[in-house]
């Protein structure tokens, strides 16, 4: 469905769809999840809570809501940043900080996930939602932005990652029903709404291609990470990865 013909292609064909996306990526994002992607992401703040961290990281923040409930939900006791490499999505990330009286407990940075801009070790807990996908999925990227997150992980550091998944393999109604959705009503609808083919071909492609919850938690044990589990939701169209380093 898409093609991609080396780094540099991938690298700012990811950086102009988020650039072009902001105007609606919120609604159609709560529209394809059927409103579920708040309430999958207070899961994973949940998980990204445990332990009671002092400093977290959300990578690939987008619009903020990720950073915005840890920061509510840690109650003024945790140090909050978000980093995204599109400067348009980190405007209305601030703008909601701001409008939810949260800004002095969350920082909005620009940076790539290539080259966190901290120490080692500096971070307890790093949190990822809907985006780990686009950082792994055929981007020749993948091994960098891995070796950043453990770099900047403190030793026994949690990484949460919420991300779209594969339905169970034993369920072959909801395996076709999962296709049938992302193939005509993500990717149209996602083209519609948007006006930007190329960008929900390319989202609806690596929907529908990603990993499974299993494939997810063998890649992440190979990538260095100790302990890898994990839990599905919504019958496998989506999974929280907790993996400690
Ligand atoms: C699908 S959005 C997810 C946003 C947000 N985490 C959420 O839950 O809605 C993916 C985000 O990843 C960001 N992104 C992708 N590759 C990146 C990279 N290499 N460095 C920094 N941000 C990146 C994009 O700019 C975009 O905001």
């Amino acid at each position: 469905m898409f093609g991609f013909t080396g780094k540099a292609t991938q690298g700012s064909f990811l950086h102009d769809v988020f650039t072009s996306l902001p105007p609606h990526y919120d609604l159609i994002n709560h529209l394809f999840t059927l409103g579920l992607d708040g309430r999958w992401r207070l899961l994973a703040v949940r998980e990204c809570l445990k332990g009671n961290p002092q400093k977290v990281l959300d990578i690939c923040c987008g619009t903020g809501d990720l950073s915005l409930t840890i920061a509510n939900m840690g109650s003024g006791c945790v140090e909050v940043t978000g980093i995204d490499f599109s400067r348009p999505m980190l405007e209305k990330a601030k703008q909601k900080a701001e409008k939810r009286g949260l800004s002095d407990r969350v920082s909005f940075i620009s940076g790539d996930i290539a080259a966190i801009p901290f120490p080692d070790g500096h971070f307890d807990c790093i949190g990822v939602s809907f985006a780990f996908r686009n950082l792994t999925y055929k981007n020749p990227f993948a091994g960098k932005y891995i070796a950043e997150v453990i770099r900047v992980l403190k030793p026994g550091g949690r990484f949460v990652i919420v991300e779209s998944s594969q339905p169970h393999p034993g369920s072959k109604i909801i395996k076709w029903l999962h296709r049938f959705y992302v193939r005509h009503i993500v990717y149209r609808v996602g083209w519609l709404v948007s006006g930007n083919k190329e960008a929900y071909c390319y989202l609806s492609d690596s929907a529908l291609n990603y990993y499974g919850a299993e494939e997810l938690q063998r890649f992440l044990t190979e990538s260095g990470f100790s302990r890898v589990s994990f839990r599905r939701l919504l019958l496998g169209a989506a999974a929280i990865h907790v993996a400690i380093i």
